[in-house]
C-alpha cells in the first residue's frame, strides 16, 4: 500500500462540519460530491498528502446513517491508496481478510474503492482506493 489517502469522518450536519474543519485545518474544502449508490454526500479537505473526507448520509440506507445511529459521529474509516486494487483484494483475501464486496466499486473523488470488514482489522473499517486512470473511464 502506498499511503494513507484519506480519513473518513461521519457527520450529521455537513455544513456545520465543513465550517468546523475549515477552521481546524485552515483550508477550505476543495470539493463536495454526492455518491448516490452509497447514499452519501462527501466533502474533501486536502491536508498535505492526505485528505479528510467528511461523510453525511442522504438516506437511512446509508452505512453512515447506521454508523451514526449506533456510535454517533466520528471516525468512520481509514483509506489506503493502492497501485492495483484488484491485486490487493486478491492478496488480502488469500490472507483471510473479509472484503465487503466481490469487486471494487466506484467511490467519490474518481476512485475505485473496496472496504475490509472491521472484524478483520481490530474494529477499524479499512478502505482501499485506487485512482481511476483516464483510459478506464
Ligand atoms: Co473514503
Amino acid at each position: 500500500m502506498k499511503k494513507v489517502e484519506h480519513i473518513g469522518i461521519a457527520v450529521k450536519d455537513l455544513e456545520k462540519a465543513n465550517n468546523l474543519y475549515e477552521q481546524l485545518l485552515g483550508v477550505a474544502p476543495y470539493k463536495q460530491e454526492e455518491v448516490k449508490s452509497e447514499h452519501v454526500i462527501t466533502s474533501f479537505f486536502q491536508v498535505g498528502e492526505t485528505k479528510i473526507e467528511l461523510l453525511k448520509a442522504t438516506s437511512d440506507k446509508s452505512a453512515i446513517y447506521k454508523h451514526i445511529d449506533k456510535r454517533g459521529e466520528g471516525m468512520h474509516h481509514i483509506a489506503f491508496e493502492v497501485e492495483d486494487i484488484y491485486a490487493e483484494m486478491e492478496r488480502l483475501r488469500k490472507q483471510g481478510f473479509r472484503i465487503l464486496s466481490e469487486k471494487p466499486k466506484r467511490g467519490a473523488d474518481n476512485k475505485l474503492v473496496c472496504f475490509i470488514h472491521p472484524k478483520s482489522a481490530n474494529s477499524v473499517l479499512i478502505e482501499l482506493c485506487q485512482s481511476i486512470k483516464e483510459t478506464e473511464k
